[in-house]
């Protein structure tokens, strides 16, 4: 089969396609063929060894993809070769054929194609995750949304959305923001591209003040980190929630007193350490999405499609903040 493979880490344009054996499966493990797979901000990290989980090698990146299985092992229960699933589980998507265990499948509802399915868990389970466990996102909240054009911010919009919430999106381009208002954004903020003059902080948080009433925002959704994160802080309501997701930009420093000042939480959100320990709760929260999206109020969008060959492209367009929106691979058409 055909895989982009990481043998060792290193830039993006070191790993490529290669040809390889298709795996087999363990007592507890389904093989699947992949139809897709999405792309995400993992996949720049977890092959140049800058990612929290470093898989054994050889590996392909791709922590979500969709397809059907083939082959079961001897332990597995419930499923059989020809079920339509989505698989997440760090790692595999990026080839002809994964390896997944039996609990980091679902099943692939009959309303979504492959390509749908295939951008479906990681976003929208780290969203729903992030909003109603950590957040208790209530009705009418004001919500800021930072990298809002990038595949989990569009996601973000979604779902806060579907919860009832009043939803400002910031990112760095004026073609972002037009993405972020046909995902349903209510407001938009433009900032700079890397938020480290003072002056242009203190714009950015008067900017959130100005579309709150001068109130604030009640939740910050934040995967960018950096320069941008101090300034959303300043601009948040007392007992405001900051979810901390991801440090595209960097990981930043906090004066802990703001903290104190807002009344506020910081909260730390790991979906995927969340699906390990909590995997009735995420179970729970996909019924609630898969509902969502059978009465069309979540409706996640491919932007882009790339093929296998085109793997390496599709990972440097996230690395490069080219992409906008959910970039994903098609392996093979339904
Ligand atoms: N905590 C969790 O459980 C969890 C789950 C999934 C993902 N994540 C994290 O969430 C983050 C976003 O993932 P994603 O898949 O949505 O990525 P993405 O599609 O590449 O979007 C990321 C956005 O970050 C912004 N950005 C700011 N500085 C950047 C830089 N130096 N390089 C690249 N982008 C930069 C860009 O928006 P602007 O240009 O508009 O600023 C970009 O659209 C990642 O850090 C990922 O690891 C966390």
């Amino acid at each position: 089969m055909k895989a982009y493979l990481c043998k060792e880490f290193g830039p993006i344009a070191s790993h490529k396609i290669e040809s390889i054996d298709i795996p087999t499966p363990g007592d507890n493990d389904v093989l699947i063929e992949v139809y897709a797979a999405g792309v995400a901000f993992p996949d720049v990290l977890v092959v140049q060894g800058l990612y929290q989980i470093k898989p054994e090698f050889p590996f392909s990146p791709g922590g979500e993809f969709t397809g059907l299985i083939k082959d079961v092992g001897s332990k597995v229960k419930g499923w059989k070769p020809g079920d339509r699933v989505i698989g997440f589980k760090g790692s595999g998507g990026f080839a002809e054929y994964a390896i997944c265990n039996q609990f980091n499948i679902m099943p692939l509802p009959e309303s979504m194609d492959y390509l749908t399915g295939s951008i479906f868990p990681l976003n929208y389970g780290t969203s729903i995750h992030a909003f109603k466990q950590r957040a208790e996102l209530q009705e009418n909240d004001n919500v800021l949304i930072m990298g809002a054009a990038g595949g989990l911010g569009i996601t973000a919009i979604h779902v806060a959305k579907a919860m009832g919430a009043r939803v400002i999106a910031a990112a760095s381009e004026v073609e972002k923001l037009e993405l972020c208002k046909e995902a349903g954004a209510d407001e938009v903020i433009l900032y700079s591209k890397d938020l480290s003059d003072s002056d242009d902080q203190k714009a950015f948080s008067s900017q959130i003040k100005e579309l709150t009433n001068g109130n604030g925002v009640d939740v910050v959704f934040d995967p960018v980190g950096g320069h941008y994160a101090e300034p959303a802080l300043r601009a948040m309501a007392w007992k405001g929630r900051y979810l901390v997701i991801g440090f595209t930009s960097s990981i930043p420093k906090i004066p802990l007193n703001l903290a104190l000042l807002k009344g506020c939480q910081i909260v730390g959100v790991f979906w995927g350490s969340f699906c390990m320990r909590e995997a009735m709760l995420n179970a729970k929260n996909f019924n609630e999405l898969f509902e969502m999206h059978a009465k069309k109020l979540i409706q996640p969008k491919v932007e882009k499609i790339y093929s296998l060959e085109q793997t390496r492209e599709a990972i440097e367009s996230l690395a490069n903040r080219e992409a906008k929106g959910k970039v994903a691979i098609q392996i093979k058409s339904d």
